[in-house]
């Protein structure tokens, strides 16, 4: 039977993401009747509040987080919400919790935006006030631990209380309109597929540039670092889609079962096929920016860049090369995928002087979300002195493509899914386990050479040795 919920539990409903995204995502899904009339939303945090105070909170949240053409239903909206003061680290104020709960007709679900030392807690609350049994599914939000043995601890606990198929783990990527579209890109069409090999393309590159700094978040960040703030999660979530088999279906199952098998192909990295860096001051787009050992008010090691030459090691991708970059205080945001094809095998235009370009397919994840496929053609002409081709753009801007429907934030999708029970863009247990066990080798090298960030101005595409990584193969980071 298929599982919708007409409760909805959030844990850290006072934080940042609960302000940033989860109640602008709900109030937007609400605006287009996508709850369900009866949904109730209990908010649930440290803080005393009573229900009139969270309802302010978050009308102030959405007044500063959504657009305002995304608000028209925000006044019924603030009256499906209501709030529980809780102390998550003990028992006692569970049953309360449960009290305002109450018996939801239809199912419940959970959301865990908390501090991952939370998660162990919350869970024997949530047992010891029955309500982690019946018609209940809990998401789950990063980050799941710091390496393998601490996120199988946290699913350990999770899986006492929660079967997997009721366990949703949140990667917002997956939520991303074009991250789902590279699977239609792949698998509705007929053309890409017969060239996805190793035979057709040379390497693909995934960059996601950031141009924010720590943004105040000095604890959390420092302990993590990019490779295990980004790449361990969304850049191999990227990094499987590309590279996974086609799935039977598209259901959670098949999708899950093909993006394992990528993730647990990967090769073990070789300390000379990453490059860390750190960024000190700097500008971007010409505004002065502190380094990170000043605005964390310390020096560190922590690396805010990370790039990675990966492989995986399958028949398809046999001797192709993933440039995988990530770093913050780059000089714009952008995430994109670069797949760039081989040449064609003999050139019949050699002759005549003319120069060729291997095609080559970006996919525009952000904040442009387009698709386009470079292409030789003829430069037009008499040709007199031999003939001249150039690269030309095949270029798709899915807004104009789409004119009519608006953006979604990730989240929306996702905590739609959630209260509908579909798990096909959550992260199941093997998959974030295969992820960080190739973290944790990584991480593993670096510590056993003591490796320390080199550093790279802020604004700039991070350290040269990043350059020098791709170069060393030919290949150019795409700009
Ligand atoms: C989060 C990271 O998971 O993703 C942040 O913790 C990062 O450090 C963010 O800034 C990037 O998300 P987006 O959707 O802005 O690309």
């Amino acid at each position: 039977m298929k599982f919708t919920a007409d409760r909805l539990l959030l844990f850290g409903a006072t934080g940042d993401l609960s302000q940033r995204m989860l109640l602008p995502s709900l109030c937007a899904l609400d605006a287009d009747e996508l709850l369900d009339p009866a949904l109730r939303i209990i908010g649930t945090a440290r803080s005393e509040m009573s229900d009139a105070q969270f309802q302010d909170f978050a009308r102030e949240a959405l007044e500063k987080f959504l657009p305002a053409d995304r608000r028209g239903g925000m006044a019924s909206f603030l009256k499906r919400l209501s709030y529980q003061t809780l102390d998550a680290t003990t028992l006692d104020g569970f049953d309360a919790l449960a009290e305002k709960v109450g018996e939801p007709s239809k199912g419940l679900a959970i959301f865990l935006s908390t501090a991952p030392s939370l998660f162990e807690p919350t869970i024997a609350g949530l047992q010891h006030a029955g309500l982690a049994t019946g018609n209940v599914r809990i998401g789950l939000e990063k980050p799941l631990g710091t390496d393998l043995g601490s996120s199988q601890e946290i699913n350990d606990a999770v899986a006492s209380a929660f079967s997997e198929d009721r366990i949703f783990r949140i990667d917002h990527y997956l939520g991303k309109e074009t991250v789902q579209n590279l699977l239609a890109l792949r698998f509705a069409n007929i053309l890409f597929e017969p060239l996805w090999n190793a035979a057709h393309i040379d390497h693909v590159q995934i960059t996601v540039a950031e141009t924010v700094g720590l943004e105040g978040r000095v604890a959390f960040y420092d302990d993590a670092g990019a490779l295990r703030d980004m790449v361990q999660n969304h850049m191999l979530q990227l990094l499987a889609l590309v590279a996974m088999e086609p799935p039977g279906s598209f259901d959670a199952t098949a999708v899950r079962d093909e993006k394992v098998k990528v993730l647990r192909s990967l090769r073990k990295v070789e300390e000379s096929q990453t490059v860390t860096g750190q960024y000190r001051a700097g500008a971007i787009g010409g505004k002065a920016v502190p380094g990170y050992d000043e605005e964390l008010g310390k020096a560190s090691t922590t690396e805010t860049f990370v790039a990675i030459k990966a492989h995986v090691d399958n028949w398809r991708w046999k001797g192709v090369p993933f440039y995988l970059r990530t770093g913050k205080r780059l000089p714009e945001r952008v995430t994109e995928i670069v797949v760039q094809f081989r040449c064609v095998p003999h050139s019949i235009f050699a002759d005549k002087g003319a120069k060729m370009t291997p095609n080559r397919l970006v996919i525009g994840i952000q904040p442009k979300e387009n698709i386009s496929l470079s292409l030789m053609a003829k430069v037009p002409g008499l040709d007199r002195e031999g003939i001249r081709l150039r690269s030309v753009p095949l270029d798709i801007a899915m807004p104009d493509a789409f004119t009519g429907t608006h953006r979604r934030i990730a989240y929306e999708r996702l905590l739609l899914d959630l209260i509908e029970g579909d798990q096909t863009l959550f992260v199941r247990r093997d998959e974030v386990e295969a992820q960080w066990e190739w973290i944790d080798a990584i991480r593993a090298l670096w510590d056993a050479q003591s490796l320390e960030p080199k550093t790279y101005t802020s604004g700039s595409w991070g350290p040269s040795a990043s350059i020098a990584l791709a170069e060393r193969d030919g290949v150019t980071w795409h700009e």
